[in-house]
C-alpha cells in the first residue's frame, strides 16, 4: 500500500476529523459556533446555554435550561482531597493552571469513567470551584462554598470574594466564556480529542487539555499581553517598547494566529464587552492606550514580518475584559479553561461517538544502520 506521506510541520492545514461544533474561516474572520455566528450568540446567551448547545446540537428550552442548571449546581462541590491538594499546592505557590490540573484529576472520585456525558458535567461544573478556591488559598483565605442558586458565571465571581456580583460583571463574564468556548482543533482541544480517540476516559482527556492550554503561545498569552500594555504605560512609549521587543526577537503576545490572517472575530466581540467597563470613567485612558498599542503593534508586525498578516488575536482583548471584570492576571488562563472545558468535553464526546484513533506519522530524520556495542566497548 502506498501512503500519502506529505510532511506538514505543526499539522498546519491538515484536517484530522469532522466536527459539528465550530467552524473558522481564517481569511474572512468568521467563527461559527454550532450554527451561530459568534457575534450573534456570545453577547446574549449565558454560558450554560452554550454548553447545552455544544452537547445537544441545539439550544435548550426554558425548562431544559432550568433542569440543566439544577443538575449542574449539585456538582459544584469538590471532594475533600481536592481541597487538601489545593492547600498543599498553595503552600508551594504553584501556578494556578498546575493546581487546576492536579485537582481536576481528582474529579475521577466524583465521576463514573464509563459515562462520558456525566463526567463531562462534573468537570464543567467543578472548574470554577477549583480555580476560586485556589485563588483564595493562595491569598491566605479560606475557600467559599459554591452557591447552588447562582448561575455559573455569577457563582464563579461570588466564590472569589463572597459578594454577589453586579449584572454588568456577570454579563461581561458570560460574553467572555461564550466567546472562547470552542475554536476548532486548537492545541488543547486536539489534545483532548487525541486522548478520547484512544477510548480513554473524560477526566484523562480534560487533564491533558489543561496541560496544553497552559503553554504561553496558546492559553498563556493574555497575562503577558496585559503586562506589555502596562509596561508601555503611555501611548507615546508604544513604538519604542514594541520595537525593542521585536528587535530582541520577542513575540508580541496577543498577536498572530495559526488560522486567522485577519483580525480574530473574537477580539471584536470582546472589544465591545470591554468598552462597557472602560469607555467611560477613570479607566478610559487604559482603553485608549490598549487601542493605540494594538494599532502600533499591527503596523510594526507588518514592517518586521511582511506578508505574515500578524493581526490581533483573542488574547489581547481577553486581558482587557478580564481585567475590567476585576480578575488578577494570574487568573486569565484558568478562566479561559473554565470556558474551554465546555468545548473540550463536547469534542471528546463527539470523538468517542464517531471519531477514529488519531495516529499521524512522523518524518524520521535520524540515522540508520548503527551497530550495537556492548556497554563496556562504548
Ligand atoms: N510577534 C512577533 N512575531 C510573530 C508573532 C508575534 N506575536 N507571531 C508570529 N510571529 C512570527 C514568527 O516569529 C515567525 O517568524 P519567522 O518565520 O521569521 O521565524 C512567523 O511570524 C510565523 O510564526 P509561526 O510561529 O510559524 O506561526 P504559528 O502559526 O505557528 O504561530 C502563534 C501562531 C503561536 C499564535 C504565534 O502567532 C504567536 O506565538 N503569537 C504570540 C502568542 C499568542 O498571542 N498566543 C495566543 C494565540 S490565540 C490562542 O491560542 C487562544
Amino acid at each position: 500500500m502506498v501512503l500519502d506521506t506529505i510532511t506538514r510541520p505543526g499539522l498546519q492545514g491538515v484536517i484530522a476529523a469532522e466536527t459539528r461544533l465550530s467552524y473558522i474561516d481564517g481569511l474572512a474572520g468568521v467563527l461559527i459556533i454550532n450554527g451561530y455566528a459568534l457575534e450573534t450568540i456570545a453577547p446574549h446567551a449565558i454560558f450554560e446555554e452554550m454548553v447545552y448547545l455544544l452537547w445537544h446540537d441545539r439550544l435548550p428550552t426554558q425548562q431544559e435550561l432550568a433542569d440543566f442548571q439544577a443538575q449542574w449546581a449539585k456538582l459544584r462541590t469538590l471532594p475533600d482531597v481536592a481541597i487538601e491538594t489545593l492547600r498543599q499546592a498553595a503552600t508551594k505557590k504553584l501556578d494556578t493552571m498546575d493546581a487546576l490540573r492536579m485537582a481536576a484529576g481528582l474529579l475521577s472520585l466524583n465521576t463514573n469513567p464509563d459515562n462520558a456525558p456525566d463526567a463531562a458535567l462534573a468537570m464543567v461544573a467543578a472548574f470554577p470551584t477549583i480555580v476560586a478556591a485556589y485563588w483564595r488559598l493562595i491569598q491566605g483565605q479560606e475557600p467559599i462554598a459554591p452557591s447552588s442558586s447562582l448561575s455559573h458565571a455569577a457563582n464563579y465571581l461570588y466564590m472569589l470574594d463572597g459578594e454577589t456580583p453586579s449584572d454588568e460583571r456577570v454579563r461581561a463574564l458570560n460574553t467572555y466564556l461564550n466567546t472562547v468556548i470552542d475554536h476548532g482543533f486548537n492545541a488543547s482541544t486536539f489534545t483532548a480529542r487525541v486522548i478520547a480517540s484512544t477510548h480513554s476516559d473524560m477526566v484523562a482527556a480534560i487533564v491533558g487539555a489543561i496541560g496544553a492550554l497552559k503553554g504561553p503561545i496558546h492559553g498563556g498569552a493574555p497575562g503577558p499581553a496585559l503586562d506589555m500594555v502596562f509596561e508601555i504605560g503611555q501611548p507615546q512609549n508604544a513604538e519604542t517598547v514594541l520595537r525593542k521587543k521585536l528587535d530582541a526577537g520577542e513575540r508580541l503576545m496577543g498577536f498572530g494566529h495559526r488560522v486567522y490572517k485577519v483580525r480574530d472575530p473574537r477580539a471584536d466581540v470582546l472589544n465591545v464587552a470591554a468598552e462597557r467597563f472602560f469607555a467611560q470613567g477613570e479607566q478610559l485612558d487604559l482603553y485608549k492606550l490598549v487601542r493605540h498599542v494594538e494599532a502600533k503593534a499591527v503596523e510594526l508586525l507588518e514592517e518586521y514580518k511582511p506578508g505574515r498578516n500578524l493581526q490581533t488575536n483573542v488574547e489581547f482583548y481577553t486581558a482587557l475584559v478580564l481585567h475590567g471584570i476585576g480578575l488578577d492576571a494570574s487568573m486569565f488562563t484558568p478562566t479561559f479553561a473554565i470556558s474551554r472545558v465546555g468545548g473540550w468535553t463536547a469534542h471528546a464526546i463527539e470523538h468517542l461517538r464517531e471519531g477514529r484513533l488519531l495516529r499521524p506519522l512522523a518524518h524520521y530524520t535520524g540515522d540508520s544502520g548503527r551497530e550495537w556495542l556492548p556497554i563496556k566497548s562504548r
